[in-house]
């Protein structure tokens, strides 16, 4: 039998694929760990969808790694997943120099914690110059805080007068949100059973296809991703035409 990389189209592969990476804490929880334990095993399924979504050739990846509503959950998760994220950046950043691979990330970074923020912003630095994959991290990342803080940004330069009405459109707002200069996804998986978006890229979605899997984010390995690639390939996309 083939398999779904096999199966795979190359004159219509996506471009950008976004995942929400859910079911970490139940992965655990089923088997008698703590939540951190599933969040720890992620971190093998990040490192083969970024090897995979590398092999064809895909250009962006985005990650839902932390959300703005992931603040509130037990301080010690928060610290926990904090340092696994922050490490596992940092351990990784030679390999993604090895196979071209950029670092971005969207979302509040100013509030990450300590010196967070600094270490996630030299891994971005050391990788700037690749020209392969571009692995965007979604962090203290969530919609309506995007477009609120665009709106907010807009309206700066609305009364500084470096901007008039007229030059709002769809365009421009795409420049003023935290994902500017990336395209919106083609495809937007999310694991574990949910069927929500959770708020998450909520304007760069409007034509995005839906995926939907089953599969605990810790039991996610290149064949889940082929496959959700090989369903996207079956869609005929009109883009509201
Ligand atoms: C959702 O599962 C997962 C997260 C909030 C964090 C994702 C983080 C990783 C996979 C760590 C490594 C990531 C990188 C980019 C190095 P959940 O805790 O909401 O699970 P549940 O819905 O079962 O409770």
């Amino acid at each position: 039998m083939l398999t779904y990389k096999e199966q795979l189209n190359p004159d219509r592969l996506p471009t950008h694929i976004a995942i929400i990476m859910d079911g970490n804490g139940r992965w655990a929880k089923e088997r008698g760990y703590e939540r951190i334990f599933g969040h720890q095993n992620g971190v093998t399924s990040v490192r083969e969808v970024t090897e995979a979504a590398a092999e064809i050739g895909l250009k962006f990846l985005t990650l839902y790694a932390f959300s703005t509503e992931n603040w509130g959950r037990p301080q010690e998760e928060v610290g926990a997943l904090m340092e696994l994220l922050v490490d596992t950046i940092e351990k990784e950043t030679p390999t993604l120099n090895k196979n071209n691979v950029r670092l971005l990330a969207i979302g509040d970074i100013k509030r990450l914690p300590g010196n967070a923020g600094e270490k996630l912003l030299g891994c971005i630095r050391q990788t700037a110059g690749n020209t392969g994959l571009s692995l965007v991290l979604a962090l203290s990342y969530s919609a309506r805080w995007e477009i609120t803080d665009a709106i907010r940004q807009i309206s700066a330069d609305l009364c500084a007068s470096k901007i008039t009405e007229k030059d709002i459109n769809d365009d421009l707002v795409s420049s003023y949100l935290t994902t500017k200069g990336i395209p919106d996804p083609d495809l937007l998986i999310r694991t574990s059973g949910e069927q929500r978006i959770s708020n998450f890229l909520l304007w760069q979605i409007a034509y995005t296809e839906l995926y939907f899997t089953e599969t605990h984010w810790p039991d996610f390995r290149k064949e889940n991703f082929y496959e959700a690639i090989y369903n996207f390939q079956q869609r005929e996309r009109r883009f509201g035409k």
